[in-house]
C-alpha cells in the first residue's frame, strides 16, 4: 500500500486531533498512514510523494515548538521536493489579526520556495468560527480525497 504521512505543527493538541480524525478516512482510500508528531525532512522522502499537513500557529503567527525544527531544516537543507503533492490544513484565531494561521501561511511558502506541488486550496480553521477544528477537517479532507483523486486504484 502507498503511504501518507501526515505531519503535524501543534501547541495544544488541536492540530494532533484533527490528524487522528481524518487518518481513517486515508485508509479507507487505500493508504498506510503514519502520523509524524516530530516531523523531519526524512518524512516526506517515506511518504509516496503525498503529505498532509496539519499546523497550528502560536506566538505571533509562529510555528509550534515541536515544528520549528523540521522549518529550520527546509531552511538549512533547501531539499528539493519537486515530487511532493500536499495538502495543508492550518490551524488559527482570527482575532490574532494579521498573524491569522501565519505559520500554515509561511509553511506553504517554503514549500512551494522548495518545488513542492499543493494539491488544492489551503484550508484556514478559525477558531472563532469552529469550535472543533475535526467538524471541518474531516469533510474538507472526504472532499480533497475526492477531487484531487487521491483514491487508490485496487
Ligand atoms: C499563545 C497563543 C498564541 C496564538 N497566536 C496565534 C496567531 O498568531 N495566529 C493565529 O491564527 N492563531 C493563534 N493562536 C490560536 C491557535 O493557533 C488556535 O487556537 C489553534 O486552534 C491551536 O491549535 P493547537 O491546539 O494545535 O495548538 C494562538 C493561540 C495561543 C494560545
Amino acid at each position: 500500500m502507498p503511504m501518507l504521512t501526515i505531519l503535524v505543527g501543534t501547541m495544544y493538541g488541536g492540530a494532533l486531533d484533527v490528524a487522528e480524525q481524518v487518518k481513517p478516512l486515508f485508509e479507507k482510500a487505500g493508504y498506510t498512514v503514519a502520523i509524524s508528531e516530530q516531523p523531519t525532512v526524512d518524512d516526506l522522502a517515506v511518504s509516496d510523494g503525498v503529505a498532509l499537513f496539519c499546523v497550528s500557529t502560536t506566538g505571533s503567527g509562529d510555528f509550534p515548538g515541536n515544528f520549528v525544527p523540521f522549518v529550520r531544516s527546509l531552511k538549512e537543507q533547501s531539499p528539493s521536493l519537486g515530487e511532493l503533492r500536499y495538502g495543508l490544513i492550518a490551524l488559527g484565531d482570527s482575532s490574532y489579526g494579521d498573524t491569522f494561521c501565519g505559520a500554515g501561511r509561511a509553511l506553504d511558502e517554503l514549500l512551494a520556495e522548495s518545488g513542492a506541488t499543493r494539491l488544492g486550496d489551503r484550508l484556514e480553521i478559525d477558531a472563532m468560527e469552529t469550535f472543533m477544528a475535526d467538524d471541518a477537517a474531516v469533510p474538507w479532507v472526504e472532499e480533497w480525497i475526492e477531487s484531487q483523486q487521491l483514491m487508490v486504484a485496487s
